[in-house]
């Protein structure tokens, strides 16, 4: 988006977003200092921290209680960039993507070697949820929504979620996939944890069964649009812009939309899915100035260029 207002707000909030994070990432040392350097490394290495501002920003649009996001809210931001990064730095392997570069940086794997980077992506995976358990509530009602957000965020992450699309997708390598094929892969691999981004978002601020499904639904959509979006750039940006490989998919012989429908109709597919997510969003919540960031951000990422 060219606004400038919008992207001056998209950077502070990156900044804010990364501080929290950094702020549960272990400190580098003792005797696995190592691997505590690797974790930092993946996590520290930029990025988009989309996934955290999404929960955020959900649980504002909702009217989640500003005075309780550092108790509530900050623990599972932290968490849930931690099993993101965890996902790329595996998704990077030798034995997956075999991908040289992520977020502008060596991958993990090819800056501390193969052990340590699966070691790494192990050691975040479980690192999310000693954080997500650093959480206080302080009522029943705040205990009760805690206990709804770790279910949401250990399904959406693992074999029914996102590692589930993983291996339907790596063991698809050189296969043709149909669309239907195609869209259980693009909703389990990234819109699981989108899902659960933002679910959690609004689980927290304390909302109804109904509106939690509707922002799944929202952010499902998001999740298609945003793989899609991430296929297009995949043999339309470079490697100088994305910070991340391109053309990886071809090289791994991935049916891709992108192979499916060409680049023309994968945008138009993209802008279809982020204006149906808009308008689900636009009747729930809103109820204050907070509602036309995410918006924005949402239609932000139709356009995105990395
Ligand atoms: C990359 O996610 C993996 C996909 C699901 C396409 P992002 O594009 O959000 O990566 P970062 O966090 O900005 O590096
Ligand atoms: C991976 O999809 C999604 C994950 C769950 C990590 P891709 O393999 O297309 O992601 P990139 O392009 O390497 O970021
Ligand atoms: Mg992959
Ligand atoms: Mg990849
Ligand atoms: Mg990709």
């Amino acid at each position: 988006m060219s606004d400038p207002a919008f992207s001056e707000m998209l950077k502070i909030k990156t900044e804010q977003v990364t501080d929290i994070v950094a702020g549960f990432l272990p400190a580098e040392e003792g005797r696995q200092r190592i691997l505590f350097e690797a974790m930092n490394y993946s996590v520290l290495a930029g990025g988009k921290r989309l996934r955290p501002m999404l929960m955020q920003e959900t649980y504002r649009y909702l009217g989640g209680a500003a005075e309780r996001e550092a108790d509530l809210l900050n623990p599972f931001m932290a968490a849930m960039e931690m099993i993101h990064s965890y996902s790329l730095v595996h998704d990077d392997l030798p034995a997956m993507d075999n991908d040289m570069y992520r977020r502008g940086k060596l991958t993990t794997h090819a800056a501390y070697g193969h052990a340590v980077g699966i070691l790494a992506g192990d050691g975040l995976l479980n690192m999310a949820f000693e954080t997500a358990l650093k959480v206080k509530p302080v009522s029943e009602q705040e205990r009760g929504s805690v206990f709804q957000a770790l279910k949401v965020l250990s399904d959406k992450a693992g074999a029914f979620g996102m590692v589930g699309g993983q291996t339907v997708d790596v063991i698809g390598t050189g296969k043709n996939f149909t669309e239907e094929e195609l869209m259980f892969i693009y909703r389990l691999k990234t819109g699981a944890l989108l899902e659960a981004s933002m679910m959690i978002g609004a689980i927290l601020a304390g909302a109804d069964t109904e509106t939690v499904k509707t922002v799944e639904q929202v952010a499902a959509d998001v999740g298609l649009a945003f793989q899609i979006q991430d296929d297009i750039l995949d043999v339309t940006s470079t490697v100088e812009e994305l910070g991340k490989a391109v053309f990886s998919d071809e090289k791994n012989k991935k049916t891709t939309y992108v192979s499916l429908f060409g680049i023309e109709e994968s945008g138009r597919t993209v802008e279809l899915l982020t204006n149906r997510a808009l308008d689900r969003l636009s009747a729930i919540g809103g109820k204050c100035d907070e509602d036309r960031f995410l918006k924005e951000l949402l239609l932000s990422l139709v356009h995105r260029t990395k």
